[in-house]
């Protein structure tokens, strides 16, 4: 990652954080979602430094694994409770190429789907936002950091820390999700 898109990473996650922070009507859903943006980078960071720390030859990125954890919800700043209408998958990787940060759009797709959106899955998308998620999925070579910050996304709910298979609970009863296979296909990965 160069220091020019580190620079507009940063600044982007700062506007988010501020946005929620002073977003005194959303308290509730805004002080839980700012520390889980927080986890999840920290912990990506934690993690690269630690692969780093053992493996002196590893070409793990600390400070992109950091700004990915960062970004990869930015989409809850756009869309908030109306994640119905607009995934906040699909707005955050808009919101990334709007603002010509492409090299961190991806992340805000590949943390919630792994391969394929369908619609047994994404009950909540469109066949329009199913196409748009697939289409640019299709053309995502899934690298390290996706599956970094997909796991340790997949750890935590807001604030809370659950393990992966009650996290995919959460999100089956949550999101509907009818699909059989959707834990099961996670948790092989
Ligand atoms: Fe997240």
């Amino acid at each position: 990652m160069s220091k020019c898109d580190m620079m507009r990473a940063l600044s982007m996650a700062s506007v988010y954080i501020d946005r929620r922070i002073d977003d005194g009507s959303r308290l509730a859903i805004t002080l839980p979602h700012a520390a889980h943006i927080l986890i999840v980078a920290a912990s990506a960071a934690i993690i690269t430094h630690q692969i780093k720390k053992n493996n002196k030859d590893s070409l793990v990125d600390v400070e992109k694994a950091f700004v990915l954890g960062l970004l990869h919800d930015i989409g809850r700043y756009i869309v908030d409770e109306n994640e119905a209408q607009y995934p906040h998958t699909i707005a955050g990787y808009d919101h990334c190429i709007k603002l010509h940060a492409a090299s961190v759009a991806p992340i805000c797709l590949t943390h919630a789907i792994l391969d394929k959106a369908t619609k047994e899955e994404y009950p909540r998308y469109t066949p329009e936002q199913l196409d748009f998620a697939n289409e640019k999925i299709s053309k995502i070579d899934r690298s390290f950091y996706d599956d970094l910050i997909m796991l340790i996304d997949l750890h935590c709910r807001g604030d809370q820390i659950f393990s992966i298979q009650d996290r995919l609970n959460k999100n089956k009863s949550f999101y509907n999700i009818q699909s059989d296979n959707y834990s099961s296909k996670y948790l092989e990965c």
